[in-house]
């Protein structure tokens, strides 16, 4: 019989590192299949200007196709990057927002030239509450550093803000359901380059359909709504960290990146 201790190593082990609820739900048996659960509180989403409330037509947490499309009719209102902030806190189109901490939305300097952008917090990003502070932060810290940069001089975001729970894979209608307010975030910081950290951001943000051997270190055109600004894909540190033979390849996109901001 394992102890406690050792039941709690096993679900740390396998990625369970947080409670959902006070009470264990044995989601097996038929009484939790239908066990109800609480209505829906009614969504608010709060304009800043005019400081009106206005009443969305949708419950809190309401099916993925109809928060893809609250999602991507509310998120271009935002004016600012606070705007877009205060509107993702209200926003409960995204059931991962119940599971997680807190909103991660971004760390660095809203004026940089450059803007990172990677895929979801993990378990140190969900408790500090900024992205990229784990051990794949440290390494684009370094990444960062080889090119002149810091976090003064970057911005850095996530296509989704809120951490999937156990640090699972995003799913489809979660990157849908995220990606207008990811949009409309480069739109505000109007950055000059954009790199995309690994294949689930490259293939959510900037529409590629190859994997990140195929896509990696070459530019592409994207459109941020006001203006057209050179991307590029490159490797996910959290992937150089587990494959650190393409560090050398990352070097060469880092330089062109570095090139690119020197214009
Ligand atoms: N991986 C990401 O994609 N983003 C983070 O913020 C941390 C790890």
């Amino acid at each position: 019989m394992p102890t406690a201790r050792e039941l709690l190593a096993f679900y740390l082990e396998a990625g369970v590192d947080c409670a959902l609820s006070e009470t264990p739900v044995n989601r097996l048996s038929e009484e939790a299949a239908v066990e109800e659960r609480p209505a829906p509180k009614p969504a608010l989403f709060r304009t800043a200007n005019p400081p009106a409330i206005v009443p969305a037509s949708i419950p809190s947490v309401p099916a993925p196709d109809a928060a893809i499309m609250s999602a991507r009719e509310i998120a271009p209102r935002a004016a600012s990057l606070q705007e877009l902030r205060d509107l993702l806190e209200r926003f409960d189109g995204c059931a991962l927002k119940s599971t997680a901490t807190r909103l991660v939305f971004a760390d660095g300097n809203p004026e940089a030239k450059i803007m990172f952008v990677g895929e979801a917090p993990g378990r140190d990003e969900d408790l500090e509450g900024l992205p990229f502070v784990g051990r794949s932060g440290k390494l684009l810290d370094l990444m960062m550093a080889a090119i002149g940069l810091d976090r003064s001089k970057v911005y850095i975001a996530n296509i989704i803000p809120w951490r999937p729970p156990g640090n699972r894979d995003p799913s489809p209608q979660e990157t849908q359901i995220c990606l207008p307010f990811i949009r409309r975030q480069i739109e505000l910081v109007d950055p000059d380059v954009l790199v995309c950290l690994g294949k689930p951001s490259s293939q959510a943000v900037l529409d590629l359909k190859d994997g990140i051997m195929k896509t990696r270190g070459k530019w592409i055109d994207y459109d941020t709504g006001t203006r057209t600004i050179r991307a590029m894909a490159t490797f996910h540190p959290a992937y150089l960290l587990r494959q650190p033979i393409y560090k050398r390849l990352t070097w060469q996109d880092l330089r062109a990146v570095q090139k690119a901001l020197q214009g």
